[in-house]
């Protein structure tokens, strides 16, 4: 089966061909368009911005998809959209692209929610980190993987910081979440009040992982809010607060690299701190069998290690999934993954149905996960 992905719901232009076949999925092609540059010298993400150049590159991101994985668009077995959540303006450039296409083409057209694409990017890659090959399951009629449910999955992204439960395919629960910034937030709001640049994960965690926890020059402690609370919710902004009064207090220092560094290197450490202990604890209670990480954090490399390592030594025969980092960020065969499993779990009526979808879906900036 052959699936079109399509995602434009933040600042990616992205396309994908994603084929399901065999038991394995292979990605024919992942086009991402990136307008970091465009929005970097505003310091965030303008909405019109975006969506004019979403305009500008959809077309061609798709052209190139498909030339790339050599497929006609009569071959196409299925359209899958990011429906929401994200910027409106971003949402109806990839929604009404994929509409008009599903239109021409008469082909149907599904839309899937942005965090639960973000989850099933685990299921891309066969390759999960630290679990034996040999325990190989086969489920929902034909993709293998090694991820068994329930999953209990930590979310960590620009807007969505969550810990779900799912027991079975589709379905979430969400146990756990922020109760005011999102953890990729925070990274950039916290590049930004260091003059680092926009977008701020990437930044900070490269000037952490470069400055060796030994020199501690400057026996900077920031705080783990709610690290130690019962529930499964998070904070970030205090951390990101308590950053920049020690910025402003030792503002002689921010031209000194080590002590910019030695921030970035707290403030990683504070974070996982936090995001592991609460996902350790919440495996303690809810008993997954796989734990996975999903969202563009989960592209650092500090939070994978340190979950990795946590789970090998405080949760006895869990298995640990990760995208592989290419999906860990926005992109369009997360999109398409997920489409796979919503077209699976649909009838032939439910399916012959979604030729109509161009008729009926619209773009929600505040879609929930079902
Ligand atoms: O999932 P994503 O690509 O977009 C949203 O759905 O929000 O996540 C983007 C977020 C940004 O806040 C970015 O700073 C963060 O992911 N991010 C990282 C890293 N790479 C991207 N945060 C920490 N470390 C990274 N290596
Ligand atoms: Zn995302």
């Amino acid at each position: 089966m052959l699936i079109l992905g399509i995602e434009t719901s933040c600042d990616e232009t992205a396309a994908c061909v994603l084929e399901a076949k065999d038991g394995h999925f292979s990605v024919r092609s992942n086009i991402v368009s990136s307008q970091i540059k465009l929005h970097a010298r505003w310091g965030g993400v303008v909405p019109n911005l975006a969506a004019r150049e979403h305009l500008k590159n959809i077309l061609p991101v798709i052209d190139q998809a498909l030339k790339t994985a050599n497929i006609e668009p009569d071959e196409l077995d299925l359209i899958a959209v990011t429906q929401g959540p994200g910027l409106i303006p971003a949402l109806l450039v990839g929604m009404t692209t994929a509409k008009t296409l599903s239109y021409l083409w008469q082909k149907p057209f599904i839309g899937i929610q942005h965090i639960e694409g973000h989850i099933y990017a685990n299921f891309i890659s066969d390759k999960i980190s630290s679990i034996p090959k040999k325990q190989i399951s086969n489920f929902q009629k034909n993709v293998k993987t090694e991820i068994e449910f329930p999953i209990l999955a930590l979310v960590v992204s620009g807007g969505h910081t969550q810990l779900v439960l799912m027991k079975k395919h589709l379905h979430y629960e969400i146990i756990g979440e922020t109760v005011d910034d999102a953890v990729g937030e925070a990274f950039d709001k916290v590049a930004r009040i260091l003059g680092l640049g926009y977008p701020g994960g990437p930044l900070v965690s490269r000037l952490a992982d470069g400055y060796g926890p030994e020199k501690n020059r400057f026996s900077l402690n920031l705080p783990r809010p709610m690290m130690k609370t019962k529930d499964f919710n998070f904070s970030f902004s205090g951390i990101k607060t308590a950053v920049l009064y020690a910025a402003r207090k030792q503002e002689a220092y921010l031209s000194d690299p080590d002590f910019v560094a030695e921030i970035c290197q707290e403030f990683q450490t504070a974070v996982c701190d936090v995001l592991v202990a609460k996902t350790i604890r919440a495996a303690k209670k809810f008993n997954p069998r796989t734990i996975i990480l999903a969202g563009g954090v989960s592209a650092n490399q500090a939070l994978r290690q340190r979950l990795g390592e946590a789970i090998a030594q405080e949760l006895k025969g869990v298995r640990y999934a990760l995208p592989e980092i290419e999906y860990s960020v926005d992109n369009a065969a997360m999109i398409a993954a997920a489409g796979y499993f919503r077209w699976e779990s649909l009838n032939e009526t439910e399916r012959s149905q979604l030729k109509n979808n161009w008729q009926e879906l619209e773009a929600d900036p505040n879609l929930k996960m079902d």
